[in-house]
Formats: structure tokens, sequence, C-alpha cells
């Protein structure tokens, strides 16, 4: 097939814009590939992870909406991947690009989301609230902060003792995982002329692996399983998702 050129728009340092370049460039039939990394920021460390890898970069005026959407056109731009981008995108490209830009958030949205969500402030306002699972959402862009259609979401457990700092790291390995995976489902989708629906995952709450983990975070080793949710044997991973499916 013939790869989409994407857009990645980046803040920081780009670990997400290196999971994803080096997911499509592996790839033996990419549906889409890295041709430009914008940032907002000039001394952004992505903008040199970028140079390294011999993709097009420059900084761009993150409220010259017009600016921007020509020179998305201007690089035959079909899809725009948002990865830890902290700008609002500016309506002109949203309109023109509406349904072919994503965004990936560190957390289930729609909580701890919206505007000034981003980076530790999501971890610190999800042990704040207590909550024992967080995660990754990937969704569409709109012309709010972390409003368009949910296309996929992973949860990442909350232990004891985490801080803002462990519960990153946790939820972005998942990141590094989870977008490549959505980048490729919505690039083949816009290929084919369709929208994108939100990507077909396995049940990720796996048989037993949540008692485990509370097991492993109390130490209440003789907690018992549900009856409903077999156990698997000592070792060996659960053959199959609650619903049937393989996992993965
Ligand atoms: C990620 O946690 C992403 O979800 C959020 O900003 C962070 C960017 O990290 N939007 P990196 O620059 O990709 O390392």
């Amino acid at each position: 097939m013939t790869p989409i050129p994407t857009a990645i728009l980046a803040s920081g340092s780009g670990s997400n814009f290196v999971a994803l370049a080096e997911d499509a460039r592996s790839h033996p039939d990419p549906a889409w590939l890295p041709t430009l990394l914008l940032s907002d920021r000039s001394e952004a460390p992505v903008l040199e992870r970028a140079r390294k890898r011999g993709i097009a970069h420059r900084t761009l005026d993150p409220t010259d909406g017009t600016a921007l959407r020509n020179l998305l056109e201007e690089a035959g731009i079909g899809m725009v991947l948002l990865a830890g981008y902290l700008r609002l995108v500016p309506d002109a490209v949203v309109s023109h690009f509406r349904g072919r830009i994503l965004n990936i958030h560190p957390a289930l949205l729609p909580a701890f989301g919206g505007r000034g969500m981003y980076g530790t402030r999501v971890h610190e306002a999800v042990l704040a609230a207590g909550v024992r699972v967080t995660g990754v959402t990937i969704h569409l862009v709109d012309e709010r902060y972390d409003e368009g259609r949910i296309l996929a979401q992973w949860p990442v457990p909350v232990l004891a003792g985490d801080d803002a700092g462990s519960v990153g790291r946790r939820v972005l390995a998942v990141e590094h995982r989870l977008y490549p995976a959505v980048a490729d489902h919505v690039a083949r989708a816009l290929a084919a002329g369709r929208d994108p629906e939100p990507l077909d995952l396995p049940d990720p709450i796996l048989p037993g692996a949540p008692l485990e983990l509370l097991e492993a975070a109390s130490g209440a080793s003789h907690r018992r399983r549900p009856p409903d949710v077999p156990s698997p044997p000592d070792g060996a991973p659960p053959a199959e998702s609650r619903d049937g499916r393989p996992n993965r």
C-alpha cells in the first residue's frame, strides 16, 4: 500500500514519537510513515530525535492555524499524530483534518483530562483521587482538549507506594505499545476511505490478574478468586480473555 505521509506534533522529549516512527519504519507494509515532526518549543529534545532519524523537522507557531494548515497541506500530510503536544490544535487545522488527527492521553478519559491536565499533573491527580486504575486513551482530536471520539483505551494499575513518577513510567510503557497499533489501524481505515472505528482490542481484564495484583500489593495471598473467574495454572498465561477471544 502507499503509506500516508504523516506529521507528528510534539512539545517534549518525544518517546512516543520514537515509538511511532520506529514501528512504522520497521513495518513490512506500512500504512503510514512519519514525514514531518513539528514542535512548538525550539528547545524540545524531540527535534534532535527527529534529526537523528533523518525526519524533516521544524518549529511551528502554535497560534497561527492558517500557517500550520498550509504547511501540512504543502507537505502532502494525510494524518496528524499528537504525541505530547501541549497546545490546542487551531480550528483551521482541526476542520481541515477532521477525523485524521489523533492524540494520546496518559489516563482513562474522560477522567483526568482537559486544559492543564498533562504530564506529571495527570498522574498526581490520579494519585490524589485515590483511584486504583489509570491507563492510556487514544482519541480523535476536535476543537476542545481531550474530548474527541475515543478509539482505544488500556488500563494500568495504580499500586501501593506509587508516586507520580512510577505511575507515569508504567503508563508510558503502555503508550509506546498502544499508539503505534492505533496509528496503523487508523491509517489503514483512511487508506480504504473509511472513518476509523475504535480499535478492536482483547479484554484487558485478564482472568485472575486483578486479584493477583491485589495480592501482590497487600500480601494477602489467602484471598480466594471469585468462582466464575478461573485461575490459570501456575506460570501459564491465561488462554482466553473473558469474552473468549485469545489474549495477546
Ligand atoms: C505522554 O505521557 C503523552 O501521553 C502525553 O505527553 C507525554 C509525552 O511523552 N500527551 P513523550 O514526549 O512522548 O515522551
